[in-house]
């Protein structure tokens, strides 16, 4: 409440990345603070813990990766009550990502535009300063294709920063769906999905056999809100045949249609990809359409357009058994994850289920036939 009448009025007069340069660098100073304002309670399940992909989760609500690029406010961001937070997108080059401006508001919309092009320090400093100091909920690790690197040239990239990230990570998700890298969505193709994780997946179990781990590490795929729904079906061919252990759906649009921003303004701001409210309900049907095609075996992360615990529901009915936030983040401020939690508390024991899980993907079909 604060946030909304106080804090966000003041930020939002900011340029967007100076406000939120602004607000990472106060939660970096102030990990136990969070924890005290958010009070001992400040992770707790409604529904009790929950089992994903051989993790424990506190709470299946989780801040979404680009967020914390370079791992810098991991401690404080858990302790606002996230069950667990994607860090990154991390890539094995050191960059500084596109020119500024690159992230734009749309409050008319409760939207954000980006090319922020992967701005980061680089996997093997991520690495130096998260395992001095990593959050106590999940982490999951994002990688992504240096700039520099060539697509051709992708998979061994992408096997640097995996090697870099693998012992501070409790995932490592598979970035492949940004708009701001170019030709980075080409690694959606399936002929070329199957080459970057069948090589990932085969130093993972290099990795395991070195590390005495008894398991692969589960190793998830982020995908494009823009890909069709034959396209979806190569892909869950290809991730289950490398054992993926789940889906994260969605990256950000690069669609720009039924906004309320007038459309020769939006066009001025350019190129990027498109977070918020005007990407749930593509977000919802991504995930609906992935849940069908593996008959809900494939644990899915739903992203996309979350503020509160109504839009968690509809990607958790559309099939997500877990959800991240991150433009909500922007909008609703630090007690989103705690919000969320109590609301679908009440959503869930309201629509009659008895648990979380006996939740998931209630409405696929539903969700699966909407035009987005
Ligand atoms: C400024 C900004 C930077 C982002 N950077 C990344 C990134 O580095 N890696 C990634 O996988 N997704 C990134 N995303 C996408 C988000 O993780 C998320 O998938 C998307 O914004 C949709 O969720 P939302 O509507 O809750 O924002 C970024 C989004 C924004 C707004």
């Amino acid at each position: 409440m604060i946030y909304r009448s106080l804090l966000r009025p003041i930020l939002f007069r900011l340029p967007a990345e100076t406000a939120h340069g602004l607000a990472l660098a106060s939660l970096s100073f102030s990990s136990t603070l969070t924890k005290k304002l958010a009070g001992d309670r400040y992770r707790r399940s409604p529904f009790g813990k929950l089992r994903r992909f051989g993790l424990t989760f506190d709470n299946p609500v989780g801040l979404a990766a680009g967020f914390d690029k370079d791992g810098v406010a991991l401690s404080s961001l858990a302790g606002l009550g996230f069950g667990f937070i994607e860090a990154g997108t991390v890539t094995y080059h050191p960059q500084s990502g596109n020119k500024r401006p690159r992230l734009f508001r749309l409050p008319l919309d409760k939207a954000l535009i980006n090319r922020a092009g992967f701005n980061n320090q680089g996997a093997a400093d991520f690495v130096k300063r998260v395992s001095l100091n990593k959050p106590d909920c999940v982490l999951g690790v994002s990688i992504g294709k240096s700039k520099t690197v060539d697509l051709e040239n992708a998979v061994d990239d992408y096997l640097k920063s995996f090697e870099l990230v693998y012992p501070v990570a409790d995932y490592i998700a598979v970035n492949v769906s940004s708009p701001n890298t170019a030709r980075l969505r080409e690694l959606q193709q399936a002929d070329q999905l199957d080459a970057l994780l069948q090589a990932l997946q085969t130093l993972n179990d290099k990795l395991a056999m070195k590390s005495g781990r008894s398991a692969l590490l589960p190793l998830l795929v982020k995908l494009s809100p823009d890909l069709e729904t034959d396209e979806l079906a190569e892909i869950v061919q290809v991730a289950q045949r490398h054992q993926v252990a789940g889906l994260i759906a969605t990256n950000t649009t690069t669609k720009r249609a039924g906004l309320r921003t007038n459309a020769n303004k939006v066009a001025a701001l350019g190129d990027g990809g498109l977070s918020g409210a005007p990407l749930r309900p593509q977000a919802a049907k991504a995930i609906a359409t992935l849940y069908n095609l593996t008959r809900g075996t494939l644990p899915i992360i739903g992203v996309g357009g979350i503020f509160d615990a109504n839009d968690a529901w509809e990607l958790i009915a559309a099939g997500a058994s877990l959800i991240q936030v991150y433009t909500g983040f922007i909008y609703e401020g630090p007690s989103i994850a705690k919000d969320i939690n109590e609301g679908l508390r009440r959503i869930i024991s309201r629509e009659g289920f008895v648990s979380f899980d006996e939740a998931v993907g209630c409405r696929a079909a539903e969700y699966a036939n909407k035009s987005s």
